[in-house]
């Protein structure tokens, strides 16, 4: 611990010696001075824990510096030392926001007393200072699990923007966790007690997912019965998540670009401008930069987006992290389903990390649900594995979706692991075929070189056909 450091502040020389002599005996490390000013200095200058302060100084009064204290310098705990009790100066000095004082003449105990109760307070205000903290960087990423450094690098990224006004784009596969990173920065956020509002750009045809965002007046369309507004109103003071921007529709791009930059957007059928204050977080698994080469993402948006970029590395990249997530699903599922399941057997969680989880976190969450309900016994081994986890394809087929976000997340998986693997298959097949030659592979499926490529590398696979393959490890047919 670091020693405790004090400076005296007296004009009587005899004060200062004594002081020091009996503080010093304690361990502390002590100063004396014996004008206002320059204590003044040395405490603004210095890392003192506590001074000892005389009332009545030559120069300055004592009062003065104690205010001056409290407004510069506020973790430091003072002591007042008032000569010929008058304890009208103490009080309006305890008023002030002395912590203590001390009338002269004093005795060596009383000062020892004073100061260790002062040291023992500012210990306690440290420590809960400290504790507050922890507990608020707990909570703000509370239900976000990942220690592995890459993810742990993430956060410090995150407490950086979060209370800035920037525009965030998250990128990651599927599964990997933006919309949850997503609330973490609004949460973080000076707009953290308005709303978050998420839009899946995915999900509308491009005609009303203009009337979703920017809103639409009473007959701007058949349907359209009266005024509604848009996200950007909704969200005002707020943030606004758009997720899977890659599926904007040309055509809406250039408005929403426009809404950005001016924070100004038209209702459709209305012709007047509305205001809106909305901070954007987007979200996309697709790689926009190839998108805006190909001409399909308009380069200015893609810029405009692009102003804090944050890569959410898949699963397969933090492995060290697949135990702990494993253990947070199984604790939530079994406390859902009252089943006490103690944990995964060695050689489960061997098998478990192992695997590649091609629809990340959420393929991952989804398994453990199904192995908690398919459970007999208090450990999940490698049998009940290979009895309930089907690593082919989606673990939760028979799973009847109860919310539309529930089938909306079974319809992602579906596409991202049946789909997936056949487009992986089928691209490892032409570059088999082809000798890893990727511009004839390319031809001889019928794709320009530069989808080909791009698929390629959605899928990290590279041109060695022969490598790639390996890649698959062992839950590949
Ligand atoms: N690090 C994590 N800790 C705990 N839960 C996580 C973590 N990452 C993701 N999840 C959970 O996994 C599921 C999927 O996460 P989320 O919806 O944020 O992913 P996404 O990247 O937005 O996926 P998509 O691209 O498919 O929309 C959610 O239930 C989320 O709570
Ligand atoms: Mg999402």
């Amino acid at each position: 611990m670091k020693s405790v450091k004090i400076l005296v502040i007296d004009d009587e020389r005899s004060i200062c010696d004594g002081c020091r002599l009996v503080l010093l005996d304690q361990g502390y490390q002590v100063d004396t001075c014996q004008t206002g000013r320059k204590g003044l200095d040395l405490l603004l200058g210095g890392d003192y824990d506590v001074a000892l302060i005389d009332m009545k100084l030559p120069d300055i009064h004592g009062m003065e510096i104690l205010q001056a204290l409290k407004r510069d310098r506020p973790a430091v705990y003072v002591i007042v030392l008032t000569g010929f009790s008058s304890v009208e100066n103490a009080v309006e000095a305890m008023k002030s926001g002395a912590f203590d004082y001390l009338s002269k003449p004093f005795g060596e105990e009383e000062l020892i007393l004073a100061v260790e109760k002062a040291i023992e307070n500012k210990r306690l205000k440290d420590e809960n200072r400290c504790l507050r903290q922890q507990l608020v960087d707990r909570f703000d990423f509370g239900n976000i699990i990942g220690e592995n450094p890459q993810i742990l690098k993430l956060f410090e990224e995150i407490k950086k923007v979060a209370p800035t006004d920037s525009t965030v784009l998250l990128c990651g596969e599927t599964g990997t966790g933006k919309e949850l990173f997503a609330k973490a920065i609004h949460a973080q956020s000076k707009r953290a007690e308005r709303q978050f509002i998420p839009v899946d750009c995915s999900t509308f045809a491009a005609s009303l997912l203009e009337s979703e965002l920017f809103g639409h007046v009473k007959g701007a369309f058949t349907g359209a019965v009266k005024d509604k507004a848009g996200v950007f109103e909704a969200a005002d003071g707020g943030t606004f998540f758009l997720d899977e921007v890659a599926n904007l529709d040309l055509s809406i791009q250039g408005k929403l670009l426009r809404a950005m930059e001016t924070q100004e957007f038209k209702p459709v059928g209305s012709s007047h401008v509305k205001k809106s204050d909305v901070r954007i977080i987007a979200a996309t698994n697709r790689d926009l930069k190839t998108m805006v080469d190909e001409g399909s993402f308009r380069e200015d948006l893609f810029y405009r987006l692009n102003v804090f970029p944050i890569f959410i590395p898949p699963l397969r990249e933090r492995r060290d992290d697949i135990p702990r997530l494993l253990y947070h699903f199984l604790r939530i599922y079994s406390r859902q389903t009252g089943k006490r399941i103690e944990g995964f057997s060695d050689d489960a969680l061997e098998i478990l990390t192992a695997y590649d989880w091609p629809g990340n976190v959420r393929q991952l969450r989804n398994t453990v649900e199904r192995l908690v309900i398919l459970a007999d016994d208090q450990i999940l081994d490698n049998r009940s594995l290979t009895d309930n986890w089907e690593t082919k394809g989606p673990a939760f087929r028979d799973r009847i979706p109860e919310t539309l976000e529930e089938l909306r997340s079974i319809k992602k998986d579906l596409l991202e692991n049946e789909f997936g693997q056949i487009e992986r298959s089928f691209l490892q097949q032409a570059l088999l075929a082809e000798k890893g030659n990727i511009t004839q592979a390319a031809r001889r499926v019928g794709m320009q070189r530069s989808n080909f490529s791009a698929l390629m590398k959605k899928h990290h696979l590279s041109a060695d056909p022969v490598k790639s393959a390996e890649k698959d490890g062992p839950f590949k047919e």
